[in-house]
């Protein structure tokens, strides 16, 4: 019976979806004209395309939470006219079939015009670069964050080979990024490794691999992470502080003040899962990193709750939240029904 009701709320959850984005986004196009062009374009088309938005999944699961279909969505919605494209490990070349059938939700937010989704797969992506020796040596069962190493050595290789933006899964993007190479300042002193984009073949992603290897030392954590992106700037330029609200230059990267992705900083994450008098404009951030990391208890986006995280599902990724809303109420029928 619990199988059933979840793959009841499954199958519901990817249909509301799909119809919901149709709506929002073409008024008049249900149904009717699929986005065509997309069908025959192959990961290699879309990986030449420029700018693109990647984000990566490196554990194996293949449902994706809530907080990762707005992630998605709010950068589909914010970034129109570029690629997204969502690596998923899990993924190989067979199965991506197979799940779309079993829980389509992933079908849903694939859907979406300008949304990719393909596998992930290491050996190839680190071939012909300096990650590719440490790759072929690390014994993964022996490292206790290798699905956080592992990410962090995907989306340096990613970046480096193809071009744009990385994200995180816990980013809402709000509005445009309008530089091409960056980092995301944490704190004057310290580069987060959550958001960051570069033009393909940049020299300081070549050199972030080699310091990768180099340094390695897999029992710290973030090591090479943000403590990497750190001591490469820091080698680089001197990490003087921030003054009021402006960018600052090192060689030709920009190094984003942190207000640019985190107006509420790590310490305050709890403040996304509670009630704000009003909405915060954001107005000097281009995204949001919702610091899911930190959040041990598993807050969640809770309908109804007005909390700030509610309030920004709503704005910067309805089709998600329109779904979860139709989800809960499926729910409750259903338990009615079973209950009567
Ligand atoms: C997956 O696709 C790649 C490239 O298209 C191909 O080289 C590889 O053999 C495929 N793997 C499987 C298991 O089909
Ligand atoms: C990796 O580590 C595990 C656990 O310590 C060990 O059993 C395994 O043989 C190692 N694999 C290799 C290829 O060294
Ligand atoms: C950083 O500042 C120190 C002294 O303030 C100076 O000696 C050093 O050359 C500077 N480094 C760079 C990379 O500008
Ligand atoms: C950026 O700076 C590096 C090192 O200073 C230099 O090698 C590279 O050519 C520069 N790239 C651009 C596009 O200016
Ligand atoms: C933020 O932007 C909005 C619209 O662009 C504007 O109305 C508002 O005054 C701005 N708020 C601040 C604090 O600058
Ligand atoms: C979300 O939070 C609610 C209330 O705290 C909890 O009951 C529920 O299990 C959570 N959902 C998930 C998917 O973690």
């Amino acid at each position: 019976m619990l199988k059933e009701i979840q793959m009841f709320l499954c199958i519901f959850f990817a249909f509301a979806l799909g119809i919901f984005y149709e709506l929002s986004v073409e008024p008049g196009c249900l149904f009717a004209c699929k986005p065509i062009s997309k069908t025959f374009l192959t990961q290699k088309e879309v990986m030449t395309q420029g700018r693109k938005i990647i984000f990566l999944e490196t554990t194996d699961r293949l449902q994706p939470p809530p907080l990762v279909l707005c992630s998605v969505e709010s950068a589909a919605r914010i970034y129109l006219d570029r690629p997204i494209v969502f690596f998923m490990k899990g993924l190989d070349n067979n199965t991506l079939v197979d799940v779309k059938s079993s829980c389509p939700a992933l079908s849903a937010i694939s859907a979406m015009k300008n949304v990719f989704i393909f596998p992930l797969k290491m050996d190839i992506l680190f071939q012909d670069t300096p990650l590719h020796p440490w790759y072929l040596k690390v014994n993964t069962t022996q490292e206790k964050y290798w699905v956080y190493i592992s990410s962090d050595a995907s989306r340096l290789a990613m970046i480096w080979k193809y071009g744009g933006i990385y994200m995180d899964t816990d980013v809402i993007s709000i509005r445009p990024i309008p530089v091409t190479n960056f980092l995301a300042a944490q704190s004057s002193q310290f580069s987060s490794n959550g958001i960051f984009g570069f033009h393909q073949h940049n020299w300081f992603l070549w050199d972030c691999m080699k310091n990768f290897v180099e340094n390695y030392n897999g029992d710290i954590w973030g090591n090479q992470g943000p403590y990497l992106m750190t001591r490469m700037l820091e080698g680089l330029c001197n990490l003087t502080n921030f003054h009021k609200i402006e960018d600052k230059r090192c060689h030709n990267i920009s190094f984003l003040h942190p207000q640019r992705f985190y107006p509420i900083s790590y310490q305050q994450w709890k403040k996304y899962y509670e009630v704000w008098d009003s909405m915060p404009d954001f107005n000097d951030s281009y995204a949001l990193h919702l610091w899911n990391f930190m959040n041990h208890e598993r807050k969640n986006m809770t309908i109804g709750s007005n909390t700030l995280v509610e309030n920004i599902y709503k704005k910067y990724c309805p089709t998600t939240y329109w779904s979860l809303v139709q989800a809960a109420e499926g729910n409750k029928q259903m338990s009615l029904n079973k209950t009567s």
